[in-house]
């Protein structure tokens, strides 16, 4: 696997893929790797010649400095866990100078809405940050697809319609939320659960299961009062939002309409751990 430094090595990297007209599938993240990220080099070997990793921990998506600053860090290791995983060509580490020549600041987006739903009013300018560096690293790497997990589903969301928006030459792939053995959706943020904590956090996909059980039985305030009623009662965690939404729009909706979509989404705080899950409703 080769490690790309900086920007002026991916480009001459880059160029040479491209003169052997390879293929390229890319994934970002932001390290502290799982086996969820290996999961989408895993879909990314299937289709194409050359799979890319990077590894860059975006200051501009964190609205919190505290969180910013507490995110998990292990470049070497996650070289490794790339490395092993086998499915990986390249990484790019690039400098916060590398992706943000000058000042480090987002641009702005108009996402259609989507971006104020949810995360977007929890974590403001939280997309406008991650618009600025995808659309940067896609402007890098020149991927032909992009794979990112259902699992920040409005980031997703939010990443089809900037490709769409600005017409970028790629593909973009979902790839199905990756669970601990308890369900709890695999995050770098699960490194700072304690044993205690990660084991109950099993009760956001069990609350998850129940909602899919509950979909088009039971009316929509009797679902969100009881899956209050179900973090109230269980200690150490706090509900910060739960949301039934329109698949598309993203919106909250009060009426589940028949040949509409819909997901359920839930955000807690295991302590000071802030967690994030959502199911498609069938
Ligand atoms: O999902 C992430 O890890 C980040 O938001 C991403 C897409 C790598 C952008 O920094």
């Amino acid at each position: 696997m080769t490690v790309l430094n900086s920007r002026e090595e991916l480009e001459k990297y880059i160029a040479e893929q491209k003169k052997l007209q390879k293929t390229i599938g890319f994934a970002p993240t932001m390290g502290a790797l799982h086996a969820g990220h290996i999961s989408l080099y895993e879909a990314a070997r299937k289709e194409n010649d050359l799979v890319i990793s990077s590894i860059f921990v975006n200051p501009t998506q964190f609205n919190n400095p505290d969180d910013l600053e507490k995110y998990p860090r292990n470049v070497k290791k996650d070289i490794q866990k790339l490395e092993d995983s086998g499915f990986v060509d390249a990484v790019y580490i690039p400098s916060v100078e590398d992706m943000y020549p000058g000042e480090t600041k987002s641009k702005h987006y108009d996402f259609g809405g989507i971006e104020n739903e949810m995360e977007g009013k929890a974590r403001p300018g939280h997309f406008d940050g991650v618009g600025t560096v995808v659309e940067e690293l896609f402007r890098q790497v020149q991927p032909d697809n992009a794979y990112f997990g259902d699992k920040d589903y409005q980031q997703l969301a939010v990443i089809r319609k900037l490709q769409q928006n600005l017409d970028l030459p790629l593909k973009i792939h979902g790839v199905p939320i990756y669970r601990e053995p308890n369900g709890l959706a695999m995050s770098s943020r699960n490194e700072r659960l304690s044993p205690e904590q990660r084991k109950k956090a099993a009760v956001i996909y069990d609350t998850l299961l129940k909602v899919n059980d509950w979909f088009r039985v039971i009316s929509i305030p009797e679902i969100y009062r009881r899956v209050e009623e179900i973090f109230e009662k269980e200690d150490g965690f706090v509900l910060e939002y739960f949301t039934i939404a329109d698949e598309e729009t993203l919106k909250e909706t009060d009426f589940f309409y028949k040949d509409r979509n819909y997901r359920a989404f839930i955000v807690v705080f295991a302590g000071e751990v802030r967690l994030i899950d959502n199911m498609h409703l069938a």
